[in-house]
């Protein structure tokens, strides 16, 4: 089994998915093989990754499924490819969400997502599994299927309390069954230095995670803006941007860190 990385804060809009995208995007450049899973019905990933679409069947369809609430079908039949080869993504949709409640009334509701992959992971050098902004069913479903767990942030005032929280729940999934979870690192993202009270927040924040914190940040930057709007990912959108150039280091630092766990 590679490597599955969570990409968790419960908090919303800190970069969950746009990280997943474009991290995918920059590691599949080093040709590993990624897969993303869109474990959000706000299905943002799905939008971004394959220009719009809301593919049917999607992740939804294979939970349903996989739990006799629906026709069985394999991963195999919800897998896609992306435009950047080497990256492929198992899509959401916004069913996911009334479907959830029929999924929380299952047996260890908390392993149906490692249940319905399968396999597919073992095809994948990195599988990344980017979760809605709470820490409901599928968060608890991302984390117990992890090896890893990265940690979006922005460099806010409340970030370091965001961090503290899902800390203590990372414990608790260690403490009742994925002992092996560990924290890849805490990102900080759309990071801008120029008004100087954000450059304090973020010396705080930095002094509060110590060698949690990538070394890497990922700039604020209207290309990724951009990039949604075209549907794909920034580092095929503008390749010398800065923002594309902190994920190519991000890639290194993961890859790097990864060896070191
Ligand atoms: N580096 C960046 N520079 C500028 N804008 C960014 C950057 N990273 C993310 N954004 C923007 O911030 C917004 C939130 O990003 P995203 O949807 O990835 O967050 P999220 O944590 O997945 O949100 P949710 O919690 O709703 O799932 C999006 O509009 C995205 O384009
Ligand atoms: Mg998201």
């Amino acid at each position: 089994m590679g490597v599955i990385i969570a990409v968790v804060n419960h908090k919303g809009g800190v970069g969950k998915s746009t990280i997943t995208a474009n991290l995918g995007a920059a590691l599949a450049r080093r040709n590993g093989r990624v897969l993303v899973v869109d474990c959000d019905h706000q299905a943002n990933l799905t939008i971004s990754l394959l220009a719009g679409a809301r593919p049917e069947p999607n992740l939804c369809d294979l939970l349903l499924g996989s739990t006799g609430h629906g026709e069985p079908l394999s991963p195999e039949q919800i897998v896609q490819a992306t435009d950047r080869v080497r990256l492929d993504i198992i899509p959401s949709g916004e069913e996911l969400a009334e479907a959830e409640d029929v999924l929380d009334a299952e047996y260890m509701k908390e392993r149906l997502l490692a249940e319905a992959l399968g396999d597919l992971p073992n095809r994948y050098d990195i599988i990344f599994l980017d979760c809605p902004p709470s820490l409901g069913l599928m968060t608890k479903n991302a984390l117990t299927m992890a090896t890893h767990v990265l940690i979006p942030v922005m460099a806010t005032e409340f970030a370091a309390k965001g961090v503290t929280i899902l800390s203590q729940t990372i414990a608790k999934v260690q403490r009742r069954g994925n002992p092996g979870l560990q924290v890849l690192g805490v990102l900080v993202n759309n990071y801008d230095a120029h008004p100087v009270v954000y450059r304090i927040q973020y010396q705080r924040l930095v002094e509060h995670l110590g060698v949690l914190k990538f070394a890497t940040d990922i700039p604020k930057g209207v290309v990724v803006e951009e990039a949604h709007v075209m549907g794909c990912n920034v580092l095929d959108y503008s390749e010398g941007s800065a923002v594309s150039r902190a994920y190519t280091a991000l890639a290194e630092e993961v890859l790097t860190r990864l060896e070191v766990q």
